[in-house]
């Protein structure tokens, strides 16, 4: 008999709302030099949880895993053509669309936080064009997947997005994951706000270093004039 059972653990829910949050940030602050730090914070965040997400996709629980949404160009036709019937093709983990854009934003994910980072090193003026690029592309993607999650609920007549604050669906018993890992779950979100609060003081610290060291080097060079 169908019940509520256990689909999305802790860790995979965390990430994809601090994933929400930090996309967000960091675009409404990527214009603005006010706001430069702000941005560079929420984007190393963006990037390290792509990261935590890439790893649990190996390692993490059945529907988390890479493995349960692989699908081919066909399995997405055949799902897309199911949802103009009356018995649409139901999924308990992600449907073949959805894992489309899935794998398209990780991919987008990574590599709008590496030309983030070479950006900020300067490491070459198109890379920010590049940044920039990269990021507006993923909102686009971001906007389908929204349109898709929405469409989706309406076609399977289930909250999708109550299933990943919940991580609960409708589905047999057996097929639920056992563990929740809410202690993973605490570790990601501590490694989060740790990382707030270390990285501005470490900036700041080595930022007074450079400028006492610069001041030094100044006042060597004005002893000896
Ligand atoms: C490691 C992560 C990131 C770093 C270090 C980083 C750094 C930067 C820097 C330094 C700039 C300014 C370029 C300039 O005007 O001189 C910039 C611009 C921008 N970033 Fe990021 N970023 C990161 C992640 C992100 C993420 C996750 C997004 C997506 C939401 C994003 C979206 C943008 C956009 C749209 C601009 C262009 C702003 C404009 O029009 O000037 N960045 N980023
Ligand atoms: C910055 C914006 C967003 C990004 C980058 C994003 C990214 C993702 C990713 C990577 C996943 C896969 C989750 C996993 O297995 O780890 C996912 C799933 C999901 N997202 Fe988003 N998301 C965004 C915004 C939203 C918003 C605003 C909603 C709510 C309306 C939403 C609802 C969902 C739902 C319901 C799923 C599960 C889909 C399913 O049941 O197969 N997402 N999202």
């Amino acid at each position: 008999m169908k019940q509520k059972i256990l689909v999305w653990d802790i860790p995979t829910r965390l990430f994809h709302w601090l994933l929400v949050l930090s996309f967000a940030g960091a675009f409404l602050t990527a214009e603005s030099e006010r706001y430069r730090d702000v941005h560079v914070l929420l984007g190393y965040t963006f990037g390290g949880l792509i990261a935590f997400r890439l790893l649990w996709g190996f390692i993490g629980t059945r529907y988390a895993r890479f493995s349960s949404f692989r699908f081919g160009w066909s399995d997405i036709r055949a799902y897309l053509a199911s949802l103009l019937t009356r018995r649409p093709r139901h999924y308990l983990g992600h449907n073949p669309a959805g894992s489309l854009a899935i794998y398209l934003l990780l991919g987008l994910g990574v590599l709008t936080a590496i030309t983030g980072y070479a950006t900020y090193n300067d490491y070459g003026g198109w890379l920010e064009e590049l940044h920039e690029g990269v990021a507006n592309a993923m909102l686009a993607v971001v906007v389908v997947h929204i349109a898709g999650v929405i469409v989706s609920s309406l076609m399977h007549g289930e909250n999708l997005v109550r299933s990943m604050i919940n991580g609960r669906k409708q589905g047999e018993p057996q097929e639920g994951i056992r563990f929740g890992h809410a202690w993973l779950g605490a570790l990601l979100l501590a490694a989060v706000l740790g990382f707030w609060v270390a990285y501005p003081q470490a900036r700041d610290l080595a930022a007074t270093g450079v400028a006492s060291a610069s001041a030094h080097t100044e006042r060597g060079h004005n002893h000896r004039d």
